[in-house]
């Protein structure tokens, strides 16, 4: 267990340098047991997802090799995992489940485990497993996980009760070597989507997306091998442009594009937030004035469910009455407990606030948010529950007066590259200390 002691108060100054995205690079790699023939993935970041895809190709007799950013995968030939290894990784990531098609398609029959990732919500895989269904797939429950087995899978009609984006993800990579044609509606069309469906091309699938979220895949007989070099991760993007208003620093992110962050940054605009778009990325700092804003999580275009987090801590900053409606997780205000801690103010509500109504509306989930600023922040001793609360906090330590202890940081690990070092290449001041793993939890 990773515990950083970070004291508040150092404008961050500097530039870091952001890599692909954590959430397309994985889908990317599993792509690659579409085919027999080499894949070689660029820009990808040395984190904790990426080595629990790689050890899972592996396991499924495919040969990964990583170096200097660079991955390079032949699923050549592929084998039927023993059940007892892959419950090993079980629990670690939402990615096995995605591997359904691809395996169904080279091999007849795919073991899915049951799924980790961060808890957010209850983060069901109805959507994947009627979709799987729907094209062919067999599915019985197994101890621990589910068997799927498959003749050729056949093109279908599947329209998603919401925009998932992993359930699109999942009709993708089995649709493309199905027999016939598949037709997506309600699907998610995120950056990281389109990235995945670039690579698809590139290995001879036929892809269509429609205005309206449909996509049409048209399956093909074989697929070949692709080069293909990741697009930036977003998120983190975001994360540090946080961080530099936060603290009233100046950060140059480097390789941010801004087209897959027009609403983040339309938001950070809005409550005062300055960046400047150049070349090499983008540059963020705090401006003014400081204004409130209403904001609604969603879907892409809409401001993604990941920077939410990061992007409260700002609001605790700036004056007036805030409004965070989530529409994507049922709970994804988990951390707020934490941040009032360190002198936040942030009241939850059930109702749907400052938006339209969403699917969690009359449930008893409690998914909007009041943030009244601005507020002194303090120091706190803090165990991150997940990767991008992890990061919050740390925004939050940044800002506050004093010493925050963090544990269990090595969450971060999972979607954020060389952390550390790019915390103190700003001028971060903070000591680091690993601690016996108590808890055993993995995000
Ligand atoms: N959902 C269902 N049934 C399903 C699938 C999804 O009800 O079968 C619900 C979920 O419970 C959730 C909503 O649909 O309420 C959206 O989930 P989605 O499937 O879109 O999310 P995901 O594919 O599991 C990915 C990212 C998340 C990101 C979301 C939304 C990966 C590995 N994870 O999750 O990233 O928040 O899309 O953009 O790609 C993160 O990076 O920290 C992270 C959590």
């Amino acid at each position: 267990m990773q515990t950083f002691r970070i004291r508040g108060g150092t404008p961050l100054e500097g530039s870091v340098t952001v890599r692909g995205a954590k959430n397309a690079v994985s889908k990317i790699m599993v792509a690659a047991l579409l085919t027999d023939e080499p894949c070689l993935l660029r820009n990808v970041p040395d984190i904790d997802d990426v080595k629990i895809v790689s050890e899972l190709i592996r396991m499924l007799g495919g040969d990964v090799r990583y170096e200097d950013g660079t991955v390079a995968i032949h699923a050549k030939n592929l084998r039927t995992v023993d059940p007892s290894d892959l419950h090993q990784v079980a629990g670690k990531s939402r990615i096995p489940i995605l591997f359904a098609g691809p395996l169904l398609h080279r091999l007849g029959e795919a073991l899915v485990p049951e799924l980790g990732g961060c808890q957010i919500g209850k983060r069901p895989v109805d959507f994947h497993l009627k979709a799987l269904e729907m094209l062919g797939a067999e599915i019985s429950s197994v101890p621990k996980g589910f068997l799927m087995k498959s003749k050729r899978l056949q093109g279908e009609k599947i329209r998603l009760e919401y925009p998932s984006v992993g359930a699109t993800e999942q009709v993708l990579l089995a649709a493309v070597l199905a027999q016939g044609k598949t037709e997506l509606s309600h699907a998610a069309v995120e950056p990281e989507i389109m990235d995945l469906i670039a690579v698809l091309q590139k290995m001879g699938a036929v892809i269509s997306v429609d205005t309206d979220r449909t996509i049409t895949i048209i399956g093909v007989e074989r697929l070949g091998g692709y080069v293909h070099t990741v697009i930036t991760d977003r998120i983190e993007v975001a994360s540090w442009g946080c961080a530099a208003f936060a603290t009233n620093g100046r950060v140059l992110v480097k390789n941010a594009r801004q087209g897959d962050l027009t609403t983040f940054l339309n938001s950070y605009r809005q409550i005062g937030g300055a960046f400047e778009v150049r070349d090499d990325g983008i540059v963020f700092w705090r401006g003014e004035p400081l204004r409130s804003i209403a904001l609604e999580t969603d879907v892409h275009p809409g401001f993604m469910t990941d920077w939410q987090q990061p992007f409260s801590v700002l609001l605790t900053q700036v004056p007036g009455a805030s409004i965070i409606h989530e529409t994507v997780y049922e709970d994804r205000f988990g951390y707020v407990e934490a941040l009032n801690r360190m002198g936040a103010k942030m009241q939850l509500y059930t109702e749907c606030l400052g938006g339209r109504p969403c699917r969690f509306g009359q449930k008893n989930h409690l998914h909007s948010a009041v943030v009244t600023g601005p507020s002194k922040l303090h120091g706190a001793e803090i165990t991150v529950p997940n990767l991008r609360a992890g990061f919050s906090y740390v925004v939050a330590a940044l800002a506050a007066e004093g010493e925050t202890v963090l544990h269990q940081m090595e969450i971060i690990r999972r979607g954020y590259e060389d952390f550390e070092k790019k915390l103190r290449g700003l001028g971060a001041s903070f000591d680091t200390m690993e601690e016996k793993d108590l808890t055993g939890v993995s995000c």
